[in-house]
């Protein structure tokens, strides 16, 4: 490259980082981080990961549709969350549930946010991400014995028990250890 090439570059690269830190899912910043976007966006809200990390792991917005989040995070439907009350007072659940909508699967640039969106393109609103199909038929061949029978996993919901980078929006199948099971492998 000659230098002032180089320099046009350099310049070129400047700006889209600058864009990028502006608007984090424009597509500047896709571009430039095509490698991070394989996976899911990890959580950057500090209440969301509060708030929703309190009882579980707290789940990426981008593992659901937007239509699943408008149902699952509203008063009414946060007064028995799965058997729970998840009540939260007005401006918190405000700004949960925005941030959940802005980075909804069907929002994002994200390679399994949008395989998300797919299984879920007909209208369909899934309160559970277990029950997308793209994560049940990634799930079909694991045995309920190392699942529910695992007294360290219970649930199929505990995506972090198996997943182990779960918190950074990471699901690839190289970075999964089943405790009690660690050469599970199908
Ligand atoms: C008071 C406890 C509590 C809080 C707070 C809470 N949840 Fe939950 N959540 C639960 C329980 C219990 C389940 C059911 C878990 C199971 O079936 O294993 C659940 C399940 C879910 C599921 C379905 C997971 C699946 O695929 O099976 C989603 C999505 C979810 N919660 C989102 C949220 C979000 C977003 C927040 C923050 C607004 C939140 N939860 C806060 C208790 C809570
Ligand atoms: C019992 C342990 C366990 C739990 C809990 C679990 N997974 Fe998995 N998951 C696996 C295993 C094992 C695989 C790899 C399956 C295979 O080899 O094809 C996998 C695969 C995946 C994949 C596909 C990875 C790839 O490279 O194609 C995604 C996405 C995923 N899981 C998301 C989730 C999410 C989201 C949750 C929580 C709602 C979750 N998983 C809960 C064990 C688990």
């Amino acid at each position: 490259m000659s230098k002032k090439l180089k320099v046009v570059a350099l310049l070129a690269g400047t700006l889209i980082v600058n864009g990028a830190a502006l608007a984090e899912e424009s597509f500047g910043g896709w571009l430039i981080n095509f490698d991070r976007t394989k996976e899911v966006k990890p959580v950057t809200d500090k209440r969301y990961l509060k708030e929703c990390g309190e009882c579980h792991f707290a789940y990426q917005p981008g593992l659901l549709p937007a239509r699943s989040w408008e149902k699952l995070l509203n008063a009414d439907a946060l007064k028995n969350h799965f058997g729970d009350n998840a009540e939260f007072d007005k401006d918190t659940l405000q700004a949960i549930h925005d941030y959940a909508v802005e980075n909804a699967a069907d929002k994002s640039f994200y390679k399994r946010s949008r395989k998300i969106a797919l299984a879920t393109a007909e209208g369909e609103a899934p309160l559970r991400i277990t029950e997308v199909r793209y994560i049940k038929r990634k799930h079909k061949d694991i045995p309920e014995k190392i699942v529910k029978g695992n007294k360290d996993v219970k649930s199929l919901s505990n995506c972090n028990k198996c997943h182990t980078q779960a918190d950074k929006g990471v699901f690839d199948n190289d970075t999964v250890s089943i405790p009690n099971y660690p050469d599970w492998d199908n």
